[in-house]
């Protein structure tokens, strides 16, 4: 091969001897326009001193937080609701005054260029807690698939542009994309049952009432299995696949990127970001410093896009 030579001919130092040097050969890089902020809306704001990102908002507060991000640079958003009340089906997901219907209402025609992604799921609206309707004790695949795709149909209408079924559900991106035949749709495909998402759902107020999400999230010690995951919503019609977690899953990214040509998402999750915020707080890291490179190496794993609590703090950084 031409271009292998070794030392004293060969030394790597040259190009990283000046920070132009370095931007010029720098393989991954990080910009606003692969990036999706989430965003929780509420019957009432609750502001989070430790984790910012990590707050409710009202609807009058999450148009004044899209206008300060839109001004900041950031393109896309992704909506979570947290519902009046909850009930067995979790209908506060589907109903057209729904919170995040109305979160939508209040942003489509204020922010025309904005991306308006929102998540797919019932575990924020149902009294158990979990992703699906219940059936003797389990949590019931089919009979959640109508609701899961109702749910969609109403963000859509309410003026969502981008849908992400987050549930795990078995056929979901099939039953959203009979209704939805041009929506794009972002499937949560590889969604672990993990440990690293406990900020999101004290923040969400979506924790299980009884078991676990195990019975329908990933193994975390499984990789092939993530793999027929994406097949499975490449052929129901899935525009873009995730994985969930990501920084503990880097090589679930690689994999995924290395079979499919579908735009790939990674969501850093809650876990990630209270992570790295304590051990800042604390004094032990550089946060700045610490969320770019992750952020990086979620991109280098394979990533074209990122979900992640820093994109606003990011905004300023980059
Ligand atoms: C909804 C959903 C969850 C997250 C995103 N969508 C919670 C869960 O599955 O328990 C987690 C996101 C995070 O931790 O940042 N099902």
């Amino acid at each position: 091969m031409g271009d292998v030579s070794s030392f004293p001919v060969a030394r790597l130092r040259r190009l990283r001897r000046t920070a132009a040097l370095r931007d010029l050969v720098r393989e991954t890089t990080l910009s606003l326009d692969d990036l999706v902020f989430p965003l929780f809306v509420a019957p009432e704001a609750l502001p989070n001193d430790r984790l910012p990102a990590l707050r409710r908002h009202t609807v009058e507060g999450v148009v004044r937080e899209c206008e300060e991000l839109v001004r900041l640079g950031v393109k896309s958003v992704i909506l979570f609701g947290i519902p009046e009340d909850k009930d067995e089906e979790g209908s506060g997901a589907w109903i057209a005054d729904g919170i995040v219907q109305q979160a939508l209402r209040a942003l489509r025609p204020r922010f025309e260029e904005l991306l308006l992604l929102t998540d797919v799921c019932l575990c924020e609206y149902t009294s158990h807690g979990h992703c699906g309707v219940i059936a003797d004790g389990e949590v019931d695949n089919d009979a959640s698939l109508e609701l899961i795709a109702r749910t969609a149909v109403s963000h859509v209408e309410a003026g969502a542009d981008v849908v992400c079924p987050s549930d795990m559900m078995d056929g979901r991106v099939a039953a959203i994309r009979e209704q939805l035949p041009s929506t794009p749709i972002v499937a949560y495909s590889a969604k672990y049952a993990s440990a690293f998402y406990g900020p999101f759902r004290d923040v969400a107020g979506s924790a299980p009432a009884f078991g676990d999400r195990r019975g329908y999230q990933m193994d975390p010690g499984n990789v092939r299995e993530a793999l027929r995951e994406c097949r499975l919503d490449v052929d129901e019609g899935a525009d873009v696949l995730m994985v969930k977690p990501a920084l503990p899953y880097l090589d679930v990214v690689r994999a995924v990127r290395e079979r499919f040509d579908l735009p790939l998402a990674a969501y850093s999750v809650s876990g990630e970001y209270a992570m790295l915020k304590a051990a800042a707080a604390a004094g032990d890291l550089d946060e700045r410093a610490v969320a770019l490179e992750s952020l990086t190496s979620i991109r280098r794993a394979g990533a074209d896009v990122i979900v992640t609590y820093w994109a606003k703090e990011l905004a300023g950084w980059l």
